[in-house]
């Protein structure tokens, strides 16, 4: 059932280039220009009219949903707010019948996620559901939605279901700009191709990087903390980078958008300090060069996460994983895989149950 893999959540991982194509098999036709969705088209109107959507997760999920917002936002120019669904539920929010609601969620049965979808359709929003689950609560709720074609996820930390929902809310990015008018044919058609290649690139990467990610992993198993970094859409994949570590190895971990560092967590940064750091080439590289300088001036450790030919940020970090360079709003599929994998092997270098860590269930059914 593990397929010869040590753990399911090392077996989902690998299982990725395909979890990705099976989300987007006959739904992206990338000669015909083309995205299938019926969810979607059926009710175009409703998502064309909208006057803001509203997406609402937990954990994993919720920072898929942070990636959503900055995809719909640059190719569908329709506003985007990301909720927790806790604290959605629970704040008497402004919703009216002019908005979306999108749920995302792994097991579809999450109780806040269901009782904000809830509360949101009481109120006459139009809710819609990204699930793995087929035919779970929130599946069945909503009035329309999108599956993801993951598979069934075991490891209790989320990795093929996130770069799932990435997959979907690109789909949904990507077609919504293009019937209402806001991406050019051109972009769709480089953008589409661009999300067709990313299956590939993620068997490079974890053929590149499988070996990597132990060396570097062998090095921080005594770690305390360790801080991640990304700017823009990789910005969340350092929040999503620091919750599989802090979730499976018991080091506590903190994302951060790069920029934000200078505000704070700048004062946690000393020899002892480990920092990972998405930098791909597109996407305010500079910056992400300038932290980095930052940084190594207080003698942190660097693990960056660059683009195959990348020199500046090589030049200073201490450790670096290479991933092939995508458009920037497809970067955090990439680059996540490095980081699930890091994590991994940390945790089980330090002995933790990686399947199943403590205190922590695969589907959160209680309040
Ligand atoms: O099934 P859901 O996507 O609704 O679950 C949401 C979170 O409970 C889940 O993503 C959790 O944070 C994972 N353990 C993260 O790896």
């Amino acid at each position: 059932e593990k397929g010869g893999y040590e753990h399911f959540m090392l077996k989902e991982i690998f299982e990725q280039p395909k979890s990705i194509h099976d989300t987007m098999r006959g739904r992206l036709l990338v000669e015909e220009g083309i995205i299938k969705m019926a969810g979607i088209w059926d009710h175009l109107e409703r998502f064309k009219n909208a006057n803001r959507i509203i997406i609402i997760a937990c954990g994993t999920s919720w920072h898929a949903g942070l990636i959503g917002e900055y995809l719909i936002e640059e190719f569908a120019r329709i506003p985007v707010e990301v909720e927790y669904a806790s604290e959605f539920r629970y704040r008497n929010p402004i919703i009216t019948d002019k908005d979306v609601v999108i749920a995302i969620s792994q097991s579809g049965e999450t109780a806040d996620t269901m009782a904000a979808l809830k509360l949101a359709k009481e109120r006459g929003a139009f809710i819609y559901g990204i699930c793995n689950v087929v035919d779970s609560s929130i599946a069945r709720i909503t009035d329309a939605g999108s599956y993801t074609h993951a598979g069934p996820e075991i490891g209790v930390a989320s990795t093929k279901a996130f770069t799932a929902q990435l997959t979907i809310l690109s789909l949904i990015a990507l077609k919504l700009g293009k019937h209402n008018g806001n991406l050019g044919n051109a972009e769709f058609m480089s953008l589409a191709a661009e999300l067709s290649a990313i299956p590939k690139k993620i068997e490079e990467v974890l053929e590149a990087t499988h070996e990597l990610t132990q060396e570097i992993a062998k090095d921080f198993i005594s770690a305390t903390n360790f801080l991640y970094l990304g700017r823009g859409y990789n910005y969340p994949a350092a929040l999503e980078g620091a919750l599989k570590l802090k979730e499976i190895s018991y080091i506590h971990a903190e994302g951060y958008p790069a920029a934000e560092m200078k505000h704070g967590p700048i004062a946690l940064i000393d020899e002892n300090m480990p920092i990972v750091i998405i930098a791909p080439k597109k996407g305010h590289y500079d910056k992400i060069v300038s932290n980095v300088q930052e940084i190594k001036a207080r003698k942190g450790k660097v693990i960056a996460v660059v683009n195959k030919g990348d020199t500046q940020v090589k030049a200073m970090a201490d450790y670096v994983i290479e991933i092939p360079e995508t458009s920037e709003c497809f970067s955090p599929i990439v680059a996540s895989v490095p980081l699930q994998l890091l994590a991994y092997y940390i945790a089980v270098y330090r002995g933790a149950n990686v399947d199943q860590p403590r205190n922590l269930a695969k589907s959160v059914t209680v309040e």
